[in-house]
């Protein structure tokens, strides 16, 4: 059942970000996580690493998510561009088979640190690619990309209630 309530209070909704602002948003939260993940992999303990691994790809799996069933099928009606959605669904396809492989390795496996080293740059590459081609398109098409943060917003919420992680 669905927390989100029809009305929400001025003050709350103003503080929505749109829907470019929100991804980039999780953007710089995955980053952060996977900076934290690199000044550990000298000298952290296999327990620290393994909470911060679990942290980051729990929110790339909330992102990719959301962006495969919101934003990107707005994106495919709004700029007609098949070929960067069918890419950007790839890499995700390709993050997910890694996030997949991590789950069976140990974290004191050093093909731990390897595995979210090819995460973390292919994840890099990913985002480079929404910022700086995938937005700048969707922002001059014309969509409305407030509406669409709400809708992220409520999705995002959804899912993280549902695996037990507070709102945001
Ligand atoms: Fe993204
Ligand atoms: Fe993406």
């Amino acid at each position: 059942m669905s927390q989100q309530q029809e009305q929400v209070p001025a003050g709350e909704s103003m503080m929505t970000p749109d829907a470019i602002g929100l991804l980039t948003a999780d953007h710089r939260k995955a980053k952060s996580l996977f900076d934290e993940y690199e000044g550990l992999k000298s000298s952290g303990s296999p327990e620290e690493k393994f909470e911060i691994a679990r942290q980051v790809c729990g929110e790339l799996l909330i992102h990719m998510a959301v962006e495969e069933a919101i934003f990107y099928p707005a994106v495919r009606q709004h700029i007609r561009d098949d070929d960067l959605v069918n890419e950007a669904e790839a890499e995700h396809e390709g993050a997910k088979e890694l996030i997949r492989q991590l789950g069976d390795i140990k974290p004191d496996d050093p093909i731990f640190d390897a595995k979210i080293t090819v995460l973390t740059e292919q994840i890099d590459h990913h985002v480079q690619e929404e910022e700086l081609t995938m937005f700048p398109k969707i922002l001059l098409s014309g969509i409305d990309i407030s509406a669409l943060g709400k809708e992220l917003r409520t999705a995002k919420n959804d899912m993280r209630t549902r695996l037990g992680l507070p709102p945001e």
